[in-house]
């Protein structure tokens, strides 16, 4: 992966420009990435903050062989592979909060944004959008995301973005090679290793309904299984706010 480099300094969205490239052709693993982006997107419709050389805002082309179904996986794939690189770049605390943030002590350090661009029963291409707060300080922060998001340097570890970079790239290819040669089932277990919300509270937003429970797991679609009272439930998609310990 980032054998094929796009480098730019202002963009509105890395996922948008990278869309527009793979209708083109661009192959698999080309990387697209900006200094800043102004329009950076986030899952749910949100903005992402992505100010100049604070972080490594950058999309990932991918073009896999399997089925539509399969890419809410992917991305739980993406936060495993994000999660063990930066591990290895000295942010050992970090862990997943499905379906596919990174936090440290409860803030978010990295938002992924998988977008797929398929037909009903083939994938044409899929756009990872991955954004990584490196250099972020508490003073860039609009005050509702201060209590949120976190850095590498807001939690005092030292890395260097190429450096990062470099790792997470390695570790995403990695996990994407062992993906097509041995499916998914060993990234779920993985990813309930590495998650740091697995036995916690949380309140479930789905699209219809609000409820709290206790995350016990993920089945083999990587749906997340909550314990209720009222048995247990299945989250397909929505939003999950882990309560603070
Ligand atoms: C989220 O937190 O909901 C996902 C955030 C994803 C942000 C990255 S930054 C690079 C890429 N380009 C975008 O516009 N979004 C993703």
């Amino acid at each position: 992966f980032g054998k094929q480099f796009i480098y730019l300094e202002k963009i509105d969205s890395t996922n948008t420009y990278a869309k527009k490239i793979a209708d083109s052709g661009a192959p698999e693993g080309t990387v697209v990435l900006a200094e800043e982006q102004r329009g950076g997107r986030g899952r749910l419709d949100r903005s992402f903050l992505s100010p100049f050389a604070q972080g490594l805002w950058f999309s990932l082309i991918l073009r896999p062989s399997f089925s539509p179904m399969e890419v809410s996986k992917l991305t739980l794939m993406a936060a495993v592979a994000v999660t063990k690189a930066l591990h290895r770049c000295g942010l050992t605390e970090c862990g997943i909060k499905w379906p596919n943030d990174i936090l440290v002590h409860d803030k978010k350090v990295v938002g992924i944004l998988t977008e797929l661009h398929a037909s009903a029963e083939k994938i044409n291409y899929v756009v990872m959008g991955i954004g990584i707060n490196v250099s972020l300080t508490k003073k860039m922060l609009p005050r509702e995301l201060k209590r949120i998001v976190t850095s590498f340097a807001m939690e005092n570890v030292e890395a260097l973005r190429a450096d990062i970079l470099k790792t997470v790239l390695e570790e995403l290819e990695h996990y994407y090679i062992s993906v097509s040669e041995n499916g998914f089932a060993p990234i779920i277990e993985e990813w309930k290793v590495l998650s740091c919300m697995m036995n916690r509270e949380v309140e479930v937003s789905a699209i219809d309904r609000i409820f709290k429970g206790k995350a016990v797991g993920l089945d083999e679609d990587g749906n997340l299984l909550v314990e209720t009272n009222k048995g247990t439930e299945r989250v397909l998609a929505g939003d999950v706010h882990v309560r603070p310990l």
